[in-house]
Parts: C-alpha cells; structure tokens; sequence
C-alpha cells in the first residue's frame, strides 16, 4: 500500500471553503493570476466554443469560483467536488448551479452525461498520479465528441520560481512537468489543442517581492514573448478527442 495521501481528503476539514474562498480576494498575487485566468478563459472560450449552447461541468469546484466565471456564459454548470466544506460556500455563490458532492472516481453519480466544456482547476499537479489517471479517464467519459477538457498546471516544475526553491534547497510539492501532462493526456486518448502559460515571473504567493501592478505589466510583457512559454508556473491546457475519434476538426494549434 501507498504511504502517499490521498488528495480527495484535501479540502475537507471544517472552515476550509471559507479560507480557501477568501484567498482569492485578500492575497494580491492570486487575484492578480486569477484576472489573467479569466482573461485566458474567455479567449478559450471564443477559440474552440464560440456560438455554442454549452453544458459544463466544473471537476473538483472547490468554493466555485469557475462556475461563477461561467455563469452567463454556459446554459448550464454543474460542479463536482468531494469536500462538503468547499461545497458549502460553492453553493452559496452559485445559487443558479448543480451542485453534487461525490468522488467520480467512485460513484458513476452523472451516468452518460455529456459536457460542452469540462473545467479542472488547481487539482491535477495536487493529486497522486494514481488519481490523475483515474479522474482524466472519467472526465474524457464525459466530454461530448466536440467539447474541450480545460485544465491547468499551476505547479510546474520548469518554472523559475521552483527551480530556484529547489537551487536554495527548499523541497515542496514536486508538481507536475509539461511532459507528464502531456503523457496523462494522451495515455486518457486526448489532444492537447492549446497551452496558454501564465506566471513567468518568479515569486512566492505570500511574499510577491514587487508590487502586483508591477508584476501583472511583467506577465503581460511575458505573455508577448511566447519563448518564456515553457517558464511559466502555471500552464493552461486545452485538450479534446484526437480527429478522426468524434472529435473536433478545429486546428487550432
Ligand atoms: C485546490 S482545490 C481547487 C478548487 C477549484 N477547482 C479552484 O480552482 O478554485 C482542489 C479541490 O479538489 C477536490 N478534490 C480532491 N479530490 C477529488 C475527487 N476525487 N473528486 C472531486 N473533487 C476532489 C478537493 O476537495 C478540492 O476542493
């Protein structure tokens, strides 16, 4: 038996949603990469789902903030998490979504449902590999033939921030590199259509060093220069069926 925890009991302890929530509107840093997250989304979306009637699915919601965003924009969202705590405050911000507390990996709780767009933040560099693999197979279950997987990276170890925390001889979570996601995509029988990356720069969330608005001009910058690409912490992908398997012909690169 594996000594590694198992990510599903993460965010479950009591008050967890509520710190976990406000994270994201108290530290500068994370709601700096959150704009930029939103800002990458609604390309996403008029890249690969423009003029669609979208269902979307939300994978491990958390406290929500991805259904929010699609409010308006999906006809409807349904977010899965497996922690009541994070769900609590998921549903009181998304009072128009559906909610499921369930482990998908577990329970084949959504049945043939199929979605437009399936959403999965901040979860795949957290979980073991085991639970990786187990989750992007269910979630390619789910994919309608034309719709898109959105899923990021958001510990990769290329980056320079980790890559100097490993040089200072500060040892975290190993994340997860560019290459193995590519494998657990594809081994899950998926493309990768799209990578947008984010965070270039080198900073700790809790001590950002610059000021934010410095920060977020130097990740604009960044984002102009495609080379520093592979540099980026946080790498989101677009992912859907391979052409030729009921999957889209879009080409985007
Ligand atoms: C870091 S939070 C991310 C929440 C949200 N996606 C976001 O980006 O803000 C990771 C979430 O994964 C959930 N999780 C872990 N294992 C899960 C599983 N097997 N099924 C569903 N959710 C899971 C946790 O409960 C937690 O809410």
């Amino acid at each position: 038996m594996s000594a590694e925890p198992d990510y599903r009991q993460s965010h479950c302890q009591p008050g967890k949603g509520e710190s976990y929530h406000a994270a994201f509107s108290k530290n500068p840093y994370r709601r700096m990469v959150w704009e930029m997250e939103q800002e990458i989304l609604v390309r996403i979306l008029e890249d690969h789902l423009a003029g669609r009637r979208l269902l979307h699915l939300d994978f491990a919601c958390g406290t929500g903030r991805i259904l929010r965003f699609m409010a308006g924009r999906a006809a409807e969202s349904t977010g899965v998490d497996v922690s009541p705590a994070m769900l609590a405050v998921a549903r009181r911000e998304n009072p128009a979504a559906e909610i499921v507390e369930a482990d998908l990996t577990r329970n084949d709780v959504l049945g043939t449902r199929l979605f437009d767009l399936i959403t999965a933040f901040r979860f795949f560099p957290n979980a073991q590999p085991e639970l990786r693999r187990d989750v992007i197979a269910v979630l390619r279950r789910h994919l309608s033939p034309q719709g898109i997987l959105v899923f990021n990276n958001h510990r990769n170890p290329a980056a320079l921030r980790p890559r100097l925390a490993k040089w200072i001889g500060r040892r975290g979570n190993p994340g997860m590199g560019m290459d193995e996601a590519g494998k657990l995509v594809a081994e899950a029988g998926l493309d990768i259509r799209a990578v947008h990356p984010l965070c270039v720069f080198p900073v700790a969330e809790r001590y950002p060093v610059l000021p934010v608005s410095w920060l977020r001009r130097i990740e604009d910058w960044a984002r102009r220069h495609p080379r520093l690409g592979p540099f980026g912490e946080n790498q989101i992908l677009v992912c859907g069926r391979p052409p030729g398997t009921g999957g889209s012909t879009d080409k985007t690169p």
